[in-house]
């Protein structure tokens, strides 16, 4: 994707939703991180005055990211709060909007952030969108029911894997769960199958988000961009 559409589209995100006084929850992952960069230079000039906004993060990532750019940074009580969540995706359904998230493993959170949420705004380039979803969907879960969970999905004919780091080690998320990328042959029920998988004992997360967003920015090939309501 050309760096200029997506600034001017992250610009756009920022002047159309952002206001002063805000609490506002970041997702992860590097289209959130540019978001920070356009707001922090916007913000020297146009009226964002950055001290009366608070931000609540949902990883390490981009609690630093928020640290290194003197964001204010509020704690997890304050999400009940949340005026304003900003996030990106790893594959959007252009039917019905439903995402596949969790490729940072931070799904957790920010499925905790999304329905806390008054409004809550997705960022991704066109090459997210698709006719059918077709990533393994990640899925959270506790240690202890790795063998078990993995079982009971191969058992409805899912293919899970341990996700694991380049050298081989399973990744744990910051909750201190491993993800388990779990392909399916085809996802027609997206609301059926997060809460089947929802309720697998051990599953904390699921990375299937079935619950539609209030906005979808897209950033197309051709220099323009598209806002998308559900
Ligand atoms: C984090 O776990 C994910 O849900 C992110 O929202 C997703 O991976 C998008 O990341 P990029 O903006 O880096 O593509």
């Amino acid at each position: 994707m050309n760096i200029t559409t997506m600034a001017k589209m992250l610009e756009s995100v920022v002047y159309d939703n952002v206001r002063n006084g805000m609490i506002i929850g970041l997702g992860s992952g590097r289209t959130v991180a540019a978001l920070l960069d356009v707001l922090a230079r916007l913000s020297r000039s146009v009226s964002i005055d950055m001290e009366s906004i608070r931000f609540i993060p949902t990883s390490l990532q981009i609690k630093m990211k928020a640290e290194e750019l003197k964001m204010s940074i509020g704690d997890e009580s304050l999400i009940p709060s949340i005026d304003l969540v900003l996030d990106g995706a790893d594959q959007i359904d252009a039917n019905n909007l439903v995402m596949i998230k969790g490729g940072g493993g931070a799904l957790l959170r920010e499925k905790v952030l999304m329905y806390a949420a008054r409004k809550v705004v997705i960022l991704a380039d066109e090459s997210k969108y698709v006719d059918k979803l077709t990533l393994p969907i990640p899925i959270e879960v506790v240690p202890y029911a790795r063998a078990y969970v993995s079982s009971t999905l191969r058992s409805i004919h899912a293919e899970p894997h341990v996700r694991v780091n380049d050298r081989g080690y399973p990744v744990m998320t910051e909750n201190g769960n491993i993800i388990i990328d779990t392909a399916f042959s085809s996802i027609e029920d997206p609301y059926s199958l997060e809460h089947r998988l929802k309720c697998i004992p051990g599953v904390v997360e699921v990375g299937l988000f079935s619950k539609v967003a209030d906005l979808y920015y897209k950033a197309r090939g051709d220099g323009g961009f598209d806002v998308i309501s559900r």
